[in-house]
């Protein structure tokens, strides 16, 4: 989720470069970085914002009409100025930018260092850069073939921009799974992670295809495919205009970030799980892996919608891995003197890695000697600093407020946890593994069947925007995504709304039920469906309002709820993954037609620093 721009012309290419890392600001990063290929060829990067890049570059010869930039979110080492790209070959004729991850990177790394090829940073980027090199010294005679052969050997994702030194004049694209459009002017090109830095200075795009490799000089651009094929360049012409392209054509990062979950759970199970991996791979937890298998009790930790996925993360553990698991507040669990033993396990889970409470309570576990393990968000925040080892969720970076796809990346790094010690204690057959292996991969896909419903969703929004409580209603895995709906609706539009088990309407809330109440139901099948059948029509007796969420299909709720809200058919431990996908629209309809400040709501922070 970064961003990458590249350019080759007639023009100073530093302003069109720092311009366009600007224009990609709304995609979030942690670093910065540039380079100039003019007869230095230097490479100036940094931590921090792209006003600290340029203050970094200021004073220096940054002359010259070919370039690259880049805005990097970390997924492999730290946020730091060593770790940033652009990034040098270990001889110094290729330098490259990156956008994506580099499944394979550890193997390559290994067999690369084995063969004495030096490395200075902690990323899988580098990797790549020296792969490239190392082929193209092997005696390939130009820039293009050591590039197409080495990305042979890559398995993951790149948007790529790179450069040889041997040729000066010419830039190499190349895109696989990370998006890559190119810009293409009068003897000039233009290369970005998005149509935004281009849009200003030319309509005409090309958007690279997976495998798609493009050399671009002044002359031209020849594309190709990794198996050396020429392909046939499409030119499309933007309907965009530059006003409306700051969120990436979202009119917030709320939105944006409901519409990228598709992306941001096959990211963060890339690498770690898939069909053809037959198998869950979670290196950061390579170690700890035999502690966690003999744990006698985990105990979750976490504030907010990060609480609200420990939750789910209880049932997937005790169901299929059968492992005690205590889901705490961090805040209630710091203070309350708690009972920890060297023989527990606890998980601290925080999108931004910063919470105040969630740091004080892994400090207190980690005192107590039990293994602390954190699964966050921000590479190289404080608590996954803290922690004994953990698990990275790859979701990119979440800037509305209202946590949205850092939620479903958590639900899925706890799904993929659970299935693997699930399987190394025997609980799971290699039967049951496979199959939940298989319906977590299809979790993307189902999702975008969902998305596709989002005027349905709005439709909902438009009639209850004036209500002034809601009730959510879930059962088992989705009683924790009925908290997660009301804290989305309340934290947003500032409706008071209340998230409930089921089950527990009678034991008081049903007092509330009137023809004004506006009752969220999930009612997915699963194996609580009869009773929470049963829950509806004690609110429908009680002229209450029912919007439920069910499996595609269903029939007998459509005859008495009030609206109907179908999600795909999923195995009902990854019912959390889908059911939510509503709610957030929901909330985020609502609340834009409250006229509130969807993206940074009243009183709240983006990340809770103080206690
Ligand atoms: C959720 O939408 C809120 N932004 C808030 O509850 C958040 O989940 C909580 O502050 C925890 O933040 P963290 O995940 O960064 O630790
Ligand atoms: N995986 C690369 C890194 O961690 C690129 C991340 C990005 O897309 O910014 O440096």
């Amino acid at each position: 989720m970064c961003g990458i721009v590249g350019y080759i012309g007639n023009r100073e290419a530093y302003n069109v470069l720092i311009t366009g890392l600007k224009r990609l600001e709304y995609r979030g990063y942690d670093s910065a970085g540039i380079s100039i290929l003019n007869s230095q060829s230097s490479i100036y990067k940094c931590k921090g914002k792209v006003s600290d890049l340029e203050r970094f570059v200021s004073g220096n010869n940054v002359s010259g009409t070919i370039g690259m930039g880049h805005t990097r979110w970390a997924t492999h080492g730290e946020p730091n100025d060593v770790n940033a790209h652009p990034h040098k070959s270990f001889h110094g004729k290729f330098i490259l930018i990156h956008n994506g991850i580099i499944e394979n990177y550890a193997r390559l790394k290994e067999k690369l260092m084995a063969l004495g090829i030096p490395f200075k940073s902690e990323t899988d980027t580098e990797v790549l850069v020296n792969l490239i090199e190392y082929v193209y010294e092997k005696g390939n005679s130009t820039a293009e073939i050591a590039v197409r052969m080495a990305l042979s050997e890559v398995i993951g994702a790149y948007g790529l921009v790179i450069a040889c030194t041997d040729e000066p004049d010419k830039l190499i694209a190349a895109r696989k799974g990370s998006p890559l459009v190119i810009g293409v002017g009068s003897k000039e090109y233009f290369i970005a992670s998005d149509a935004t830095p281009i849009v200003e200075y030319t309509k005409s795009v090309i958007y690279l295809n997976d495998n798609d490799v493009a050399i671009i000089s002044r002359e031209g651009l020849i594309l190709k495919n990794l198996q050396n094929d020429n392909q046939i360049p499409r030119i499309h012409q933007l309907d965009l205009d530059i006003g409306e392209i700051d969120k990436g054509g979202y009119k917030h990062f709320m939105l944006k970030e409901i519409f990228e979950q598709p992306r941001s759970i096959l990211d963060t199970f890339r690498g770690r799980v898939g069909t053809e991996l037959n198998a869950v791979y979670l290196g950061g937890l390579y170690n700890v892996t035999e502690r966690l298998v003999e744990a006698r009790r985990i105990i979750i930790i976490g504030c907010g919608t990060s609480w609200h996925a420990g939750l789910v993360g209880e049932y997937l553990f005790e169901d299929l891995a059968r492992i005690s698991v205590e889901v705490e507040y961090a805040s209630e669990f710091r203070y309350r003197n708690p009972i920890i033993t060297p023989d527990d396990v606890v998980i601290a889970i925080s999108q931004s890695g910063e919470t105040a409470d969630t740091l004080a309570a892994v400090r207190l576990a980690k005192e107590a000697g039990a293994l602390v393990l954190g699964i966050c968000n921000v590479v190289g925040s404080s608590i996954p600093r803290e922690t004994d080892a953990g698990v990275y969720t790859h979701a990119g970076p979440e800037i509305g407020v209202a946590s949205t796809k850092a939620f479903t990346a958590q639900v899925t790094v706890l799904a993929m946890m659970a299935l693997l010690i699930g399987r190394k204690k025997n609980v799971l057959s290699e039967e049951q593994y496979l199959s939940y292996i298989k319906s977590l991969t299809e979790v993307p896909g189902r999702i975008e069947q969902i998305l596709v419903h989002d005027d349905e969703f709005k439709r909902i929004a438009s009639l209850y925007k004036l209500a002034n409580n809601f009730l959510y209603l879930g059962r088992g895995y989705l009683f924790p995504v009925a908290l997660e709906g009301a804290l989305k609706l309340k934290e947003i539009s500032y409706i008071h709304a209340e998230g409930y088990p089921a089950a527990e309407m009678k034991h008081g809330p049903i007092a509330l039920i009137d023809h004004k109440m506006p009752v969220v139901v999930l009612a997915t099948k699963d194996s609580s469906y009869e009773k929470i059948v049963s829950n509806i029509q004690e609110v429908k007796a009680r002229n209450g309002i029912v919007i439920a969420v069910v499996t595609e299909g269903e029939s007998v709720i459509t005859k008495m709820a009030d609206h109907v809200l179908e999600i795909p058919v999923i195995d009902p431990i990854f019912a959390p993954l889908l059911a939510v996908i509503p709610l957030q629209l929901i909330a985020y309809h609502i609340a834009t037609m409250r006229g509130c400040n969807v993206d940074q709501p009243r009183n709240l922070a983006k990340s809770v620093t103080v206690e």
